[in-house]
This record gives C-alpha cells, sequence and structure tokens, in this order.
C-alpha cells in the first residue's frame, strides 16, 4: 500500500491511501472538517488566555516598531536575514557566572544528580541569540504540537503524552565515535551551562512560532561524544512505545522516528540540543527531555525526545524522506524559493503571536540565520537539494 501525504486547511501532513480515491476524498473532508474545529477550538482558547492579552496589550504600535526599525536599519543591524546578536530582546547582558535551578551558583554539587521532571523551573544564561519578533504565548507552544507518535492531529500530543516515560532516561551513543555507550541526560548535558536562545521556528506545514528555547549547543556535547573523523553525518533516533504513544500502533510514518544532519551543520553553533523552555524543563509533547533545535531549518528536522545518537559515514535516511522523498529532502532548509511540491512557502501563518492565529509574515531564506549559516552550503544547488 502507497502512502502520499496531503495538506488540509491546517496544513497538516496527513497520511492517505491512494488506493482508495472514494475513502481518500471522505478521509480529507474529515480532516479538513477536524482541522478547522481544531484549529478555531485553539484561538478561541488563546483569546481567553490571559498570557494573550497581556501580549496583545504590550504590542508595539506598528508606527513605533516602524520608527524602532528604521533606527535599527540605520544603525546597521537590520538586513535580509540579519536577526541575531543586536535586537532589542538579546540587550540584555550574558549573566556573569552560570546558574542553576536555585539561583545559586554552578557547582559540582549544584548540578541535579537526575535531570529535571518536565515543567521543572531552569535557569540558563540570557544569549545575544534572541529574535525580536513577539514569543509565542506558551500554551501555544504546549498546545499545538506536531508529534506524531501520539497521533497527527496539533492537540493530540498534549493529550496523550502524559502517559510518556521520561525517567529515567539515556542516550545511546554509537557508530563511527570513540566514545560509545550508553549516556544519562546528566553525564551528556552540563545543567550549569544552559542558554537561553529566542529562535524562529518554522514548520514545513507553513505554521511558524518564536520560541525562547532552553539548551546547549550540540556542539559541546560531540567534543563530549568524540565522533571519528569518518563521521561525516550524525543520526538522531527518537523514543518509540507504542503502548504509551497511541499514535505509534498505525505506521503514518515509518517508526521509529530518524532525522539527521550534516557533520558541519551539527557543528554549527545555532544548533541546539534543548531540555527546556520558557525557562522550564520540556513538557512531554514538545519533546522531552531532550531534543534537537536546527533554526534554520523545518521543524521536522528536530528530533523530540531523542534516544540514540549514531555517527554515521554516510547519509542516513530519515523519517519524512522515507514517507516522502519527493516532498521533503534531507536538507530541508527552509527556503521560501523553493515551494513544497503542494504549496508555496514564502509565506506563513504566526501561531500564538501578536495576532493569535490571524497574523502572517514572509518567510525568509534559511528562516532570516542566512548570514550565519549560508556558507554551509555554498556553491550548493539549493533547489536540488531541498
Ligand atoms: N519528533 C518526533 N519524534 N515525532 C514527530 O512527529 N515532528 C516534527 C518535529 N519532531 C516530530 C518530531 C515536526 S513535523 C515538527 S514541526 C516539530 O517536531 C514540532 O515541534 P513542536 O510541536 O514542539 O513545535
Amino acid at each position: 500500500m502507497r502512502i502520499l501525504h496531503r495538506r488540509t486547511v491546517s496544513q497538516s501532513i496527513r497520511p492517505i491511501d491512494k488506493t482508495n480515491v472514494i475513502g481518500t476524498a471522505k478521509l480529507l473532508v474529515r480532516n479538513r472538517a477536524l482541522a478547522i474545529k481544531e484549529d478555531s477550538e485553539m484561538e478561541l482558547k488563546f483569546r481567553r488566555n490571559e498570557a494573550y492579552q497581556s501580549l496583545r496589550e504590550e504590542i508595539t504600535p506598528e508606527r513605533i516598531y516602524m520608527d524602532r526599525r528604521r533606527v535599527l536599519s540605520a544603525a546597521g543591524f537590520l538586513g535580509a536575514g540579519t536577526i541575531l546578536g543586536a535586537l532589542p530582546a538579546c540587550s540584555e547582558e550574558p549573566q556573569k557566572s552560570p546558574l542553576v535551578g536555585n539561583g545559586k551558583p554552578a557547582t559540582a554539587a549544584a548540578v541535579p544528580a537526575v535531570h529535571p521532571a518536565p515543567g521543572a523551573a531552569l535557569t540558563a544564561k540570557k544569549t545575544a541569540y534572541a529574535v525580536s519578533d513577539a514569543t509565542t504565548i506558551e500554551q501555544g507552544f504546549n498546545e499545538y504540537c506536531n508529534f506524531y507518535e501520539f497521533g497527527t492531529n496539533k492537540g493530540d500530543p498534549a493529550r496523550y503524552a502524559g502517559r510518556m516515560t521520561v525517567s529515567p532516561w539515556a542516550v545511546t551513543v554509537e557508530g563511527e565515535t570513540d566514545a560509545p555507550g550508553k549516556y544519562a541526560l546528566t553525564d551528556l548535558i552540563d545543567y550549569s551551562k544552559l542558554e537561553e536562545r529566542v529562535y524562529r521556528h518554522r514548520c514545513v506545514e507553513r505554521w511558524s512560532m518564536v520560541i525562547p528555547w532552553v539548551g546547549v549547543p550540540l556542539h559541546s556535547v560531540l567534543t563530549k561524544l568524540k565522533p571519528k573523523a569518518t563521521a561525516k553525518f550524525v543520526q538522531f533516533e527518537t523514543y518509540l512505545n507504542p503502548k504509551e504513544m497511541p499514535g505509534a500502533t498505525r505506521r503514518s510514518l515509518d517508526w521509529p522516528y530518524v532525522e539527521g544532519l550534516r557533520m558541519d551543520e551539527a557543528k554549527h553553533d545555532l544548533t541546539l540540543l534543548a531540555v527546556g523552555a520558557y525557562g522550564k524543563a520540556l513538557q512531554k509533547q514538545n519533546g522531552a527531555p531532550l531534543r534537537t533545535v536546527i533554526p534554520w531549518k523545518y521543524g521536522f528536522k528536530a528530533t523530540k525526545s531523542i534516544v540514540k545518537i549514531r555517527f554515521l559515514t554516510d547519509m542516513p535516511p530519515t523519517a519524512w524522506n522515507k514517507a516522502n522523498a519527493h516532498e521533503y529532502g534531507f536538507y530541508s532548509n527552509v527556503n521560501p524559493n523553493v515551494k513544497h511540491p503542494r504549496w508555496a512557502q514564502d509565506v506563513e501563518q504566526v501561531i500564538g503571536g501578536k495576532g493569535g492565529f490571524n497574523e502572517t509574515r514572509k518567510t525568509e531564506i534559511f528562516n532570516g540565520y542566512e548570514k550565519q549559516v549560508a556558507s554551509l552550503y555554498a556553491g550548493m544547488d539549493l533547489k536540488a537539494n531541498y
């Protein structure tokens, strides 16, 4: 049975069976109705949410915003893709010494023996990695999710992820490495060195968010994991337990969810191993206790709830590429000039920002991180390597 993927009104990627055209049409109508219902329910929830109300009140009037843009632009800060380092959100000075949990300076004793439970407060130093766009309200991030192991509707992960076991947690490291083994999360992540990075998050389905992630740069962990010179790629495999994950009992994807990066992409300073967001340890539906964040790529490149890191000589298979290679390439860099075969990619719907569900913005090449990452792809045809 061949599986195709069709987009619904909410741009969800939903698998359909090509062999049954009438069934497919019905499924699409049903999915469309469900998606509309789910989106409007979500929107109503947001409108009632206090954080959303105050966010709207805080929104800078457009005239002031434009003036601010002119000032920044005159100062040479704003250009296509220049979104790091100089904007209002990053004016906060990084703290002198990294702090852990209770706000005391980090010491060996302050490093937790067990990784923090979902929702536990984390202390992370502010960094210059921050975009100026309004941060998505936390409820939007927590409740509008893609985590197909729990189901294909946006609300399914929040509804069902509570069943997932996230402690104890170990990550197996294998392949082309001098440090293979099974690592506890606290051995992998230095909780005394957590950083907050406010990144744009762009899904291939054309919605986007702005998330204050908490984590460490992946390269700091790669150094511990000693990939050999022969390792050209890294693959991430994620947790799979159909007893805890109702969506994993269906073949919506070829489980387990796997994704990969070229080593230079993995080592890039922007690539983050996140353990939290909004100052708290990740909620289960967002990939507790450990996920990747690669802000210049479509969201599906970011693996939630990682259990394996594998260093490889060859380009690894990836979940969405296996499902539909024609639509989802290995690179999947955000690119408004490369259409998805079934929809344009030049505009995105901003979820849970100043406009609730009604805001759109133009998509930028490499999601606005061109200055930082374009050199990784110098000389490459970005249309052929989508
Ligand atoms: N990781 C796993 N294990 N399973 C998934 O279904 N979905 C991906 C990615 N990582 C997915 C996953 C997709 S399509 C996106 S857009 C992001 O997670 C969504 O992350 P968020 O729900 O935290 O915003």
